[in-house]
């Protein structure tokens, strides 16, 4: 699968522009797109699976475009939004049952062996006669994994699927894409989450009000603030002078002093000495510029 994305632009009617030029392509694979709220992943995402239209710019998902071809870009997509919610009177495999209704033209015999294969696949098979709306969070996101899955797509677009989730929840998440990765599928999955990307994408880009702001693997972000990331031992003032003038990424109080690591162009303290970066850090790096606040 190959996404080519030139100059895509959403001003929404009331003059907002969610979404400002952007050029991406997305091949095979999981791809991270990372950004905080109001970044615009939403709204790219919504464009992506056809249910809301581009004001400019063009979107071809291997060559076809998503303006005049929808119908045949449709059947290839699955896509969980970011506020998924269940019908309340449905058991969990009633549910899937009826999505399969919508999505596909399945036997009845055929669509209940569908169900429990994807009850399977997302770990839900021991609570399928459970109420949807009666799952635990984790549990609910997986189920919106599995109807998204329902009509055997190409593509699978999933919005935030994380937010909320308690860590182990959240692990498992990532290892159900994975697979699902490795299966000819390929996932864009967004996220406000550093550690969601890191531990599964090699490709991503990473949105801030509207623009790309890095496009990329993990690792290639991280090089970025190679040099940048600062660590030094300070005291209450020193300390206070510090974050006036450079983004804070980490903070440990050690010994009635704070371990405090700064993002600066140049060394922002005697003491500082440059420190290994991660995602985290260029993430703040990234978010930063884009505020601009300049790294002194
Ligand atoms: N229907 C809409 N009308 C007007 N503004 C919108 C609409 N939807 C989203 N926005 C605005 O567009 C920006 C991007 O929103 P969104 O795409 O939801 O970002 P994200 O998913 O990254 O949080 C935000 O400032 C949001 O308030
Ligand atoms: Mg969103």
């Amino acid at each position: 699968m190959n996404i080519s994305i030139t100059g895509l632009t959403k001003v929404y009617p009331n003059g907002h522009a969610a979404i400002k030029n952007i050029d991406l392509e997305i091949g095979s694979g999981m791809f991270g797109l990372l950004g905080p709220n109001g970044a615009g992943k939403s709204s790219f995402m919504r464009i992506l699976v056809t249910v809301q239209k581009s004001t400019s710019g063009s979107l071809l998902i291997d060559g076809m475009d998503i303006n005049d071809q929808r119908n045949k870009i449709r059947p290839l997509i699955g896509y969980l939004p970011q506020d998924f919610t269940f019908f309340s009177k449905l058991k969990t495999w009633e549910f899937l049952d009826y999505a399969a209704r919508l999505a596909t033209s399945l036997s009845k015999k055929e669509r209940l062996t569908k169900v429990d294969y994807l009850l399977d696949q997302v770990g839900l098979l021991d609570v399928r006669e459970r109420m949807a709306n009666k799952l635990s969070g984790g549990m609910k996101r997986r189920l919106g994994i599995a109807q998204a899955l329902i009509g055997e797509p190409k593509l699978l677009v999933i919005d935030e699927p994380t937010t909320g989730l308690d860590p182990e929840e959240r692990i498992r998440f990532r290892n159900i894409l994975s697979d699902l990765s490795q299966k000819d599928v390929t996932i864009i999955l967004s996220t406000h989450i550093v550690g969601d990307i890191s531990s599964t994408c090699h490709n991503m880009a990473m949105l801030n009000k509207g623009e790309v702001v890095f496009k990329g693997s993990p690792e290639g972000m991280i090089d970025q603030v190679r040099g940048f990331v600062w660590q030094a031992t300070l005291d209450d003032e020193e300390f206070n002078v510090l974050k006036m003038k450079y983004p804070v990424v980490s903070t440990i109080p050690v010994d009635g002093k704070w371990e405090v690591q700064v993002i600066a162009n140049e060394q922002p303290h005697p003491r500082a000495k440059n420190t290994n970066p991660n995602l985290e850090h260029a993430y703040v790096y990234f978010m930063e510029n884009e505020l601009g606040v300049s790294l002194v």
